[in-house]
C-alpha cells in the first residue's frame, strides 16, 4: 500500500504541494470514485486517474530542462553545480540527462529516468537531428557554409555527417546549425575546422522537442503529452482511460 499523494508523486503529476492540490480539487480518481483524502492508501491494483487519465507507477518521467551556462552536464560532481542540482524539487527517481552540453553551452536539454528513450535518442544510428544557435568569433562566409553542410573533418576516424546550415538573418556571426551526431565538442570542433571559433551556443532542439522562448534559463517542464507521443512514448497503462 502506498499513500495516494505518494503514488501521484511518483507517477510523475507534479511535487508533493501540487498533487495536494490536485487532490482536494477532486481532480483524482481511484477506482473510479474521487478521492479528497491525500493520505488515502492505495493498493497495488487500483486505477487512480488523474483528470480521468490513468497514471501509471512505472515511474517514468520526461522533463525539458533550459541549462544556463556554468552548470555541467552530470547528475553530481564534487566540485561543479550540476544539472540535476537545478531540478531538486522534480518529481522522479534517478534522473539523469539524455547527452551532454558542454558547461558553457546553453539551451535544451532532456532530462529522465528512462533509459530506453534515453539509448533510442542517441544512438548514432538514429540520426537524431539537433539544432544549435552558433555565434562565431569571425564572420560566417558561403564557403565555411557549405563546408559544414557538406561535412568536415574534425580530427576523429571519419568526417562529420552532411548538416544543415542556415544563416541568423542580420547577423554575419550567427548560424543555426542543424546535426545528426554527437560528438564530443562536436559543434565547437566543426567550427575550428572551417577556421572559424564559437564564442557562444545553444542547443535549440533535440528531435521533435524545441525548447520555447518562455522557458527560462535555468528553469524546467514536464513535456507535454503532444511531444511525448512525438518521441513514441506512451504512458497511459494497460487500463486506459477511466
Ligand atoms: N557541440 C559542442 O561543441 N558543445 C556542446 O555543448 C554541444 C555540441
Amino acid at each position: 500500500m502506498i499513500r495516494l499523494d505518494r503514488f501521484l508523486c511518483e507517477a510523475g503529476a507534479g511535487t508533493r504541494s501540487d498533487v495536494k492540490k490536485l487532490i482536494k480539487g477532486g481532480r483524482v480518481t481511484v477506482n473510479g470514485a474521487v478521492v479528497k483524502n491525500a493520505d488515502e492508501k492505495v493498493g497495488e491494483s487500483a486505477v487512480i486517474c488523474l483528470d480521468g487519465k490513468a497514471l501509471s507507477l512505472t515511474g517514468l518521467v520526461y522533463y525539458l530542462l533550459h541549462k544556463p551556462a556554468g552548470v555541467v552536464t552530470a547528475t553530481r560532481d564534487a566540485h561543479e553545480k550540476t544539472v540535476l542540482d537545478l531540478m531538486k524539487e522534480a518529481p522522479g527517481k534517478d534522473l539523469f540527462p539524455v547527452g551532454r552540453l558542454d558547461k558553457d553551452t546553453e539551451g535544451l536539454l532532456l532530462i529522465t529516468n528512462d533509459g530506453d528513450l534515453a539509448h533510442r535518442l542517441l544512438s548514432p544510428k538514429k540520426h537524431v537531428d539537433k539544432t544549435y544557435l552558433v555565434r562565431t568569433r569571425r564572420p560566417v562566409t558561403a564557403q565555411m557554409c557549405r563546408q559544414l553542410a557538406e561535412g568536415v573533418d574534425i580530427g576523429d576516424e571519419k568526417p562529420t555527417l552532411p548538416a544543415k546550415v542556415k544563416p541568423v538573418p542580420g547577423s554575419l556571426e550567427e548560424l543555426l546549425l542543424t546535426i545528426q551526431e554527437g560528438r564530443f565538442h562536436q559543434v565547437k570542433r566543426m567550427l575550428m575546422a572551417v577556421e572559424n571559433e564559437v564564442v557562444y551556443l545553444k542547443r535549440l532542439s533535440m528531435g521533435p522537442l524545441w525548447l520555447e522562448d518562455s522557458l527560462k534559463k535555468g528553469c524546467f517542464r514536464p513535456l507535454t503529452e503532444e511531444e511525448k507521443k512525438k518521441l513514441g512514448i506512451s504512458d497511459t497503462p494497460a487500463a486506459g482511460r477511466c
